[in-house]
């Protein structure tokens, strides 16, 4: 694990760090070695602030790279105190990062390639749509948010093919879920392979519907983790296996954070839960 991660640790310089929506920044850092390492779907463990507090690094997925102009580009919304004191950094302080970490999306095949985000779950697809275009392949992009100023960065995404936009409200795109369009668009046409990234009802409604229809589909999953490096399990998640119970537990940091969706379970067979539970044997 050592050697794996050996070169990883890097300290980049902020170029901008602005408001994309209220509550939604947009930071861009200069960090060569990152920029020219880094895959789509990839992450980074980045310290928020210099010194002890606070300790743990966050994971964030890189947005965009640009290894010419040695960029990398992140988008976070701010939900507690890591990401509050991020909104703080200005152009010009170094930040410490920790990456490019996780096996990121696999673009091996598929001419035309469909990419689902929900929420924030934007955030890595940008990269990758950014790629399968530079691969001359077809991208058609779902995205899916509460409201309007939530659809995030979809000038880059239609700059590179078909986009389709919904919001929980309305407000934009139609009004449904984002699994709407992408059904209807699949009444037509065909997909190679869908990407997707986003809250874990969007994932599993996807997940079930690509399975269904036989789409090989990859889920960038999310889970809390505290060293994103694979040593201290806190990222563990259920993933089918062959072993007696059918599953394993993975490490979303070192093995994904992309997973097959054939393979994510998004909950433990009941008769395992039990199992694991409080029934030692009791009354
Ligand atoms: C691989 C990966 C990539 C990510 N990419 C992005 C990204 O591009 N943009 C972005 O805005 N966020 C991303 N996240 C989530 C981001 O890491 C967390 O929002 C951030 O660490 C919160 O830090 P905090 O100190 O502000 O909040 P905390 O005080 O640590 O937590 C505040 C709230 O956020 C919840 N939370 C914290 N971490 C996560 C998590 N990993 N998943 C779900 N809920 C969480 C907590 O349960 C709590 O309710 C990613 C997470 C992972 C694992
Ligand atoms: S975050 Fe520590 S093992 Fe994944």
């Amino acid at each position: 694990m050592l050697r794996e991660n050996a070169g990883k640790l890097q300290v980049a310089s902020i170029v901008k760090n602005e408001p994309l929506a209220h509550d939604v920044y947009h930071i861009t850092l200069s960090a060569p070695k990152l920029a020219a390492d880094a895959r789509p779907g990839q992450f980074v463990m980045v310290k928020v602030a210099p010194g002890l507090e606070p300790a743990l690094r966050r994971p964030f997925s890189l947005h965009r790279f640009d290894g010419e102009a040695g960029q990398v580009e992140f988008i976070y919304q701010v939900v507690g105190r890591g990401t509050d004191i991020l909104t703080n950094r200005v152009a010009g302080e170094e930040i410490e990062l920790f990456g490019p970490l996780g096996n990121g999306f696999c673009l091996e095949k598929g001419s035309r390639i469909g990419l689902v985000g929900g929420g924030m779950g934007i955030a890595p697809l940008l990269a990758a749509a950014e790629e399968i275009s530079r691969l001359g392949r077809e991208v058609v992009t779902f995205l899916g948010a509460k409201t309007g100023d939530y659809l995030l960065t979809t000038k880059d995404f239609a700059a590179l093919g078909p986009l389709y936009l919904t919001t929980d409200d309305g407000s934009a795109g139609d009004k449904a879920l984002v699994t709407k369009p992408l059904l209807d668009y699949l009444e037509n046409k065909k997909l190679d392979l869908i990407l997707a990234c986003g809250p874990t009802p969007m994932l599993r409604a996807l997940s079930k519907l690509a399975n269904e229809g036989g789409i090989p589909t990859q889920l960038s999953l999310e889970e809390r983790m505290g060293c994103g490096t694979g040593v201290c399990l806190g990222c563990a998640t259920a993933i089918r296996a062959d072993t007696p119970e059918g599953y394993t537990y993975k490490r979303v940091c070192h093995d994904g954070p992309v997973f097959w969706a054939r393979d994510v379970l998004f909950s433990v067979p009941d008769k395992i839960t039990a199992k694991g539970g409080c029934d030692h044997g009791q009354g």
